[in-house]
């Protein structure tokens, strides 16, 4: 089953001479549980292409249906609940509340929305993500790699329909790296989440199932391994 359809999606930032064609006329359909990852050189439309899958952004042209939410036909004020009840997002830099603890920080979603989580699913997650003893420390007495997976754990907390990750290794080191890309690769194993991630490293890309390469806003699919280098 596709949990997300991309169809003929367009995409220009600027206009006259100094227009950008961000967005080429993508299709693409993402498969529930599945983990794909996207790749492209820096500028070929990959952040573009996650922000119109997350609602966080609209296109020129085309549409993105989510979990069978048509989003062309959603008002602001219906986007920012889709965002919130059905994706979670996963940045380069953490963006966590200095002042929060890990628990505080990772329940912020859904304090927000006046609810509390399941509470198997909370302590399934600290654990999965390796968390259960830095409940209460603040996120700067984090490793970067410990930030990033109160992230993931916040991102995930809701449950979402999809997990949204724009190069979520890009500010670690690669051992890291190596382990928050390990951990995203769990929770889809072991929730069945679906996650899309971009990312400019070939090596992260290919613990994926799926991927897929975009060249100035055109997709292109990768099935017999890399044979190009990318460049950034
Ligand atoms: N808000 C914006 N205003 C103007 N141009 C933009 C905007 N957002 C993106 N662009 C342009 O659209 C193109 C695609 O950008 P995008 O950020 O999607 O690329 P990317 O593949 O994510 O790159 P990177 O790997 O560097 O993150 C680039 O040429 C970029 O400069
Ligand atoms: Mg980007």
């Amino acid at each position: 089953m596709d949990i997300v359809t991309v169809q003929h999606l367009y995409k220009t930032f600027g206009k006259g001479e100094s227009a950008v064609h961000a967005l080429n006329g993508i299709d693409l359909a993402i498969e529930k549980g599945k983990f794909t990852a996207v790749i492209g050189a820096s500028g070929s439309g990959k952040t573009t292409l996650l922000n119109m899958i997350g609602g966080l952004d609209t296109p020129d042209k085309g549409e993105v249906i989510v979990d069978g939410i048509r989003l062309s036909g959603l008002k602001e004020k219906e986007l920012a609940v889709f965002r919130r009840s059905k994706v979670g997002f996963v940045y380069q830099s953490f963006n966590l509340v200095p002042t929060l603890t890990v628990r505080e920080n990772i329940l912020f979603p859904l304090s927000l929305a006046g609810s509390s989580p399941e509470p198997d699913f909370y302590s399934e997650m600290i654990e999965l993500l390796h968390l259960k003893d830095r409940q209460n420390a603040y996120p700067q007495e984090l490793s970067g790699g410990g930030q990033q997976r109160v992230a993931i754990a916040r991102a995930l907390i809701a449950k979402p329909a999809l997990l949204l990750a724009d190069e979520p290794t890009g500010n670690l080191d690669s051992k890291n790296g190596q382990n928050v890309l390990g951990l995203l690769k769990l929770s889809v194993e072991t929730w069945h989440q679906t996650l899309v991630m971009n990312t400019h490293n070939l090596e992260i890309a290919q613990m994926a199932d799926r991927i897929i390469r975009i060249e100035d806003g055109r997709i292109y699919e990768q099935e017999d391994g890399p044979c190009w280098q990318i460049t950034t």
